[in-house]
C-alpha cells in the first residue's frame, strides 16, 4: 500500500513543477452555451447555460423559475426566469416556420451511447454513487430507468437536465445513491427513438484483482524515477528563469 503512495507522491511533483515553468504563458479557453430547445408536438422547451460543459443554471419551466445547478451560483449571479419563457414561445413561433420551410421533415433519431460507471472506487459497505452517462443522441427526449437485481427503483435517483454537446447531439446524467454489495446487480435501463429495443447498460461490483507485486515495484520505481527528474528539471528551468529574469534587469534602463 505504501508504495502506491510513493507512486502518486513522485508523479504529482512532476507535474506541479512542469506547470509552474509553463505559467509564464497561460492561455485559457472557455465556452459558454446558451441552449433553448423546444419540439413539437407537446414535448416543453428547455432553457438553460452551460459552461466548458457543466450547467450553470436552467429555467424550471413549468415551475417559472430558476434552478441553479450548485445552490451558491444563485448568490453571485441572477436570471429572470421570465426571460426565458419569452425566448421560448419565440423558438416556438420560429419552430412553425420551420416546419413549413422543410416540408415538415422530421428529426434524425441518433441513439445515445450509455456509459455506467461508480462516482469514487468502491468499497463493499460504503455508500457510493452509480452514474448513468447517456451521450450523443438527439431528439433530446430519452426515458431512464434504474434497475436493481432487474427491478426498477426509484428511491435514491436523481438527474440532470438534457445538456447541449457543440455538435448538436445531447447529453444526460442519471444518478443512484447505492450501498454495493457482492449479491446486488445494476442496469441503467434507456429508451430513445433512435433505439430499436431499450438499452441496459450493466455494473455489478467486481473484486479488483491486485497487480502482481513485480510490476507494483516497477511502477513504483517509474514514478520515484519520474518525479525525481521532474524535480530536477523543475529546478534547473527555475534557476535559468532568474538568471535570465536578473540579465533583462540589469539591461533594462538603458
Ligand atoms: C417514454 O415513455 C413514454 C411512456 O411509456 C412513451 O410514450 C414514450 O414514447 C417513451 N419515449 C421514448 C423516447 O422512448
Amino acid at each position: 500500500m505504501a508504495l502506491h503512495g510513493d507512486l502518486v507522491l513522485g508523479c504529482f511533483i512532476t507535474i506541479v513543477l512542469m506547470n509552474f515553468q509553463k505559467s509564464w504563458a497561460i492561455t485559457e479557453k472557455h465556452v459558454i452555451i446558451q441552449m433553448e430547445t423546444y419540439m413539437k408536438p407537446d414535448i416543453a422547451g428547455e432553457f438553460m447555460f452551460d459552461f466548458d460543459g457543466d450547467e450553470i443554471f436552467h429555467v424550471d419551466v413549468k415551475k417559472r423559475e430558476t434552478v441553479w445547478r450548485l445552490e451558491e451560483f444563485g448568490r453571485f449571479a441572477s436570471f429572470e426566469a421570465q426571460g426565458a419563457l419569452a425566448n421560448l414561445a419565440v423558438d416556438k413561433a420560429n419552430l412553425d416556420i420551420w416546419i413549413k420551410r422543410s416540408n415538415n421533415t422530421p428529426n434524425t433519431n441518433v441513439p445515445p451511447e450509455v456509459t455506467v460507471l461508480p462516482q469514487k472506487p468502491v468499497e463493499l459497505g460504503e455508500p457510493n454513487i452509480l452514474i448513468c452517462f447517456i451521450d450523443k443522441f438527439s431528439p433530446p427526449v430519452v426515458n431512464v430507468t434504474w434497475l436493481k437485481n432487474g427491478k426498477p427503483v426509484t428511491t435514491g435517483v436523481s438527474d440532470t437536465i438534457i445538456l447541449p454537446r457543440d455538435d448538436h447531439l445531447f447529453r444526460k446524467f442519471h444518478y443512484l445513491t447505492f450501498l454495493p454489495s457482492s449479491e446486488d446487480f445494476y442496469d441503467c435501463k434507456v429508451e430513445h427513438w433512435g433505439l430499436d429495443e431499450p438499452l441496459l447498460k450493466h455494473w455489478e461490483f467486481e473484486a479488483l484483482s491486485p497487480l502482481p507485486e513485480t510490476t507494483e515495484n516497477v511502477m513504483c520505481v517509474l514514478g520515484l524515477v519520474l518525479g525525481l527528474a521532474g524535480i530536477i528539471l523543475g529546478t534547473i528551468f527555475i534557476i535559468k528563469g532568474v538568471r535570465k529574469g536578473n540579465a533583462v534587469e540589469r539591461r533594462g534602463p538603458l
